[in-house]
């Protein structure tokens, strides 16, 4: 038997001892003003176990995290039409990379870079029939708790300083890639970005991604395939031009966003998320990262 709950433990002690704890983002101002000694983890066995240290009930900014849930709802619209408009290979590149798009002709490297991200929304805002509202209810509904919302002024903020996404979204309209207007897929991409979940919470919500598309409440929201091609694009895409280094410490399926939020999960076996809102110089959680390496190694679990 694993001793979680001791390997968490002494998680806890490595980190509070650890002086460096990355940088807040600030280039969305909002997110500036959270306390950069949070620090929560929660595990969710897929057998119904939880275990949990720190703030792990505390609410905090998802951002990018929040990609893996508009592609679930995606494809379980569209499924297999998504790849004429999006590719799946990593990028190399930072989150908010651009050149790469314009080289490509307007197809995105793949749904978690910031351009394939605005892709999927272009397709939720066409397929949804009130878009944010509806995603709301989708998340609620795959975690099991409906107090979970969006951060009106977090939403507001990066709406008005997102001149790179801006850019993005222009770039995509420009190669006949975007259906919509810019300023409405933006508003649905910020506000699905600004929504706010503890650990616990999104452990809940990525039980479904473990458990080969069925959710907590036993509904299955996607195929098998559907739940093996997230995860994979999860591994090879979920950390930006870290996603080798992910793999490389850490050896599972995951995805991080600037909140410094982390979700990893382990296929029928567990979901584990951390949140400590340093980042490290490529936009991904230090402290997180450090946390997740430092898990897979004591637990002796990872996909390798
Ligand atoms: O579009 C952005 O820049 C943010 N809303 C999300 C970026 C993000 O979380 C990247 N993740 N590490």
């Amino acid at each position: 038997m694993i001793d979680y709950h001791n390997i968490l433990e002494r998680i806890n002690q490595t980190v509070s001892k650890e002086k460096d704890k990355g940088k807040i983002a600030s280039y969305i101002p909002e997110l500036a003003n959270v306390d950069i000694n949070n620090f929560g983890v929660h595990l969710h066995l897929v057998s119904g176990k939880e275990y949990a240290i720190g703030n792990s009930e505390q609410k905090f900014s998802i951002q990018s995290i929040s990609k893996v849930f508009s592609l679930a709802l995606a494809m379980s619209h569209i499924d297999t039409a998504i790849w004429e408009r999006l590719d799946v290979e990593p990028s190399g590149n930072p989150f908010n990379h651009l050149s790469l798009l314009e080289l490509e002709n307007g197809i995105p490297r793949n749904p978690f870079i910031n351009s394939g991200a605005i892709v999927i929304a272009d397709i939720l805002v066409s397929k949804l029939k009130n878009p944010k509202s509806d995603f709301l209810d989708y998340v609620r509904e795959i975690t099991g708790d409906n107090s979970i919302d969006y951060n009106y002024k977090v939403a507001q903020s990066e709406k008005e300083t997102g001149y790179t996404n801006y850019a993005a979204a222009n770039l995509l309209k420009s190669f006949n890639n975007l259906n919509n207007d810019v300023d409405v897929v933006l508003d649905f991409y910020f506000h699905q970005c600004s929504l706010e979940m503890s650990c616990s919470q999104l452990t809940k919500a990525f039980y479904l991604f473990a458990n080969q598309g069925e959710c907590l409440a036993r509904k299955s929201r996607l195929t098998k395939s559907q739940a093996k091609r997230i995860n994979a694009i999860m591994l090879t895409c979920g950390f930006y031009d870290e996603a080798g280094e992910f793999a490389f410490e850490v050896g599972l399926p995951g995805k991080s966003g600037v909140g410094g939020g982390i979700v990893a999960l382990l296929p029928n076996e567990f979901v584990i998320s951390v949140w400590s809102p340093g980042l490290n110089e490529r936009g991904n959680s230090k402290l997180g990262m450090q946390a997740l390496e430092q898990f897979t190694t004591l637990a002796n679990q990872s996909i390798f």
